[in-house]
């Protein structure tokens, strides 16, 4: 090998391990990149789920005396939807002693009034809030009969409740058993009047003030504040 030849073969050899060792470098550096770019941290959401923002929220309840009514109007306020008032083909007397009894009558025999309250699409809603006063420490007839007449299937059903001082009985129970296909969550209770003694709509002025921190409260804690 002559000095020309050698002094070429040099140079490539030279080259040839300086382009393999770029090659290798930018191989490196490129997997890098890539490994920084897949692993670099995404923002995480710590938000609670949007409810009820993008749900359809019906809010169902009977009232005689407008305790019930005054905390679903609370609930109304705060979560919005479309609030129903549960009516009957035939009333009950305004008497309330032969309320009473027509009540315990209905429960014994497990009669369900019909309904005149007439719900459309109830299918479209996501989120049905059920209220209701304690009667004869059960459910209310009207409700049993809204609750077998209507499906929830697949809703999320929220009991609220009413009474004299008794609380809610085994009305929430009740819904529970009523509604098998549906994810029934924490119901709200608080007292009512005592139409008994002739206190009829107690929640109102610093009363309703009191009743609406509690429904804040619950709402927060179930997740369905807005
Ligand atoms: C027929 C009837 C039965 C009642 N039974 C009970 C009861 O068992 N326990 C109780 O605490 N209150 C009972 N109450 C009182 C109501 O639950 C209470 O006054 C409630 O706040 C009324 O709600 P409203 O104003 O929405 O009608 C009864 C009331 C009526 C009319």
């Amino acid at each position: 090998m002559n000095r020309g030849t050698s002094g070429r073969n040099l140079i490539i050899e030279f080259w040839q391990t300086t382009k393999s060792q770029s090659l290798w470098s930018l191989a490196i550096v490129v997997c890098m990149g890539l490994l920084c770019g897949c692993s670099r941290a995404q923002p995480v959401s710590i938000n609670k789920p949007p409810v009820p923002a993008n749900k359809k929220v019906l809010i169902v309840y009977l009232s005689r005396t407008s305790n019930t009514k005054a905390v679903a109007q609370f609930i109304r306020q705060k979560v919005g939807g479309t609030l129903v008032a549960l009516e009957l083909k035939t009333p009950y007397p305004v008497d309330y002693q032969a309320t009473v009894a027509q009540v315990a009558r209905e429960n014994e025999t497990g009669y369900l009034p019909p309904l005149k309250t007439k719900i459309d699409r109830i299918e479209g809603y996501d989120t049905v809030f059920v209220g209701f006063p304690t009667w004869g420490m059960q459910l209310p007839p009207p409700m049993k009969s809204f609750l077998r007449q209507y499906n929830l299937k697949g809703k999320t059903v929220i009991p609220f409740n009413t009474n004299a001082g008794y609380g809610e009985g085994n009305s929430f129970e009740t819904v529970k058993k009523l509604c098998p296909q549906s994810t029934v969550l924490e119901g709200f209770v608080t007292r009512g009047g005592i139409e008994r003694d002739g206190h009829l709509l107690v929640i109102k002025e610093a009363r309703a003030k009191a009743v609406e921190k509690e429904v804040d409260n619950w709402l927060e804690k179930i997740n369905m504040l807005k």
